[in-house]
């Protein structure tokens, strides 16, 4: 038995949910073959049984790098089963359930989900979620993992948390994030680049998921098929890409997402330990990111 993951990690937080997913299925006998979303041209789901798609949220649903590719590669996964998996660092509102829909087109049969926290390099949710996914839910993926392969394996019926449903995930976000989306240029700014620092590694250009970096003339240029995903900005190692957040940026974020908001609307859960929101400090550069491309995540310290 065989399955193959598709996973979309901006920071490595889904990434290491996916890695562990795979982990419990591996553990329970069944081959894996998961694929990062930038080798996505080497993805070959064809001679899987169970097919999985991870993706961070972005603006409340999963992020449209991801929802366009299932729409627009012709995959057709009809007959076969899938699972669907996100991490987000604020609001995940119902993009579990978007992503499953968007799963569902391709012809496949959803079969289940589950959605974790990630602690975020986005300036206004930096900190919220330190530490996130921890140890606890790399466990819970591995779970998971194998809960998938003895469905798959043996009919073994899934628990009731797996199933994604429409109902689950704060409706209030659901509206406005795609309102959001729509005006994302206007609240999220383009990154940009200083030649002064930039040394034309073209790193950035490898690591854009929608290819909107390109080189010419000895200059960085971004395209507006950019989704502000800003990893651009993580990876440079010479830290000279940038985004300028004026005050209304600021005003809407900490407006429509703050903690209280979030709580109040059902995306943060009672219990549910929320820290610190450092999104000055990191403007500032204050906090260093510790960024490894190899092995991403999105850790900081102070400098
Ligand atoms: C541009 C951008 C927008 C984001 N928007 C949301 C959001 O609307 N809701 C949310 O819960 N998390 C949001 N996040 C946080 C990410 O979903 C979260 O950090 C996720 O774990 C990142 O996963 P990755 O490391 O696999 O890329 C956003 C992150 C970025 C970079
Ligand atoms: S990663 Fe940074 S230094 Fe390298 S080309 Fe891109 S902007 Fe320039
Ligand atoms: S240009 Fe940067 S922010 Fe835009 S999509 Fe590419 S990596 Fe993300």
């Amino acid at each position: 038995m065989k399955a193959s993951i598709l996973t979309f990690s901006q920071t490595g937080n889904t990434l290491k949910t996916g890695k562990s997913i795979a982990n419990g299925l591996r553990n329970s006998g069944v081959e894996v073959d998961h694929v990062d979303f930038l080798r996505r041209k080497k993805w070959n789901p064809e001679d899987s049984d169970l097919i999985g798609i991870g993706s961070p949220v972005f603006e409340n649903r999963p992020a449209e790098v991801v929802t366009e590719f299932l729409k627009d590669s012709g995959l057709d996964l009809k007959g076969k089963k899938a699972f669907v998996f996100i991490t987000s660092g604020g609001s995940p509102a119902k993009s579990l359930w978007h992503l499953a829909q968007s799963v569902s087109r391709t012809g496949a049969t959803v079969i289940g989900g589950i959605q974790f926290r990630g602690a975020c390099t986005f300036p206004t949710l930096f900190g919220i979620y330190p530490g996130r996914p921890n140890d606890e839910e790399l466990k819970q993926a591995e779970a998971f993992g194998r809960a998938m392969a003895a469905n798959m394996m043996n009919g073994a019926p899934l628990p009731d948390h797996y199933k994604v449903d429409p109902d689950s995930g704060g409706g209030f976000y659901d509206i406005i994030g795609p309102c959001l989306n729509h005006a994302k240029k206007i609240t999220t700014p383009l990154p940009k680049n200083d030649s002064e620092k930039c040394d034309l590694c073209g790193i950035c250009v490898n690591e854009c998921p929608t290819g909107s970096i390109s080189i010419k003339d000895k200059t960085v240029r971004f395209q507006d098929t950019c989704i502000v995903c800003y990893r651009c900005w993580n990876v440079c190692p010479k830290n000279s890409i940038s985004m300028k957040f004026s005050p209304g940026n600021g005003l809407i974020e900490r407006l429509v997402y703050s903690e209280n908001m979030e709580r109040a609307f059902g995306d943060v859960k009672p219990g549910e330990y929320v820290g610190a929101n450092l999104y000055k400090d990191v403007l500032k550069r204050k906090i260093k990111l510790k960024y490894d491309r190899k092995n991403p995540t999105a850790e900081y310290e102070y400098k």
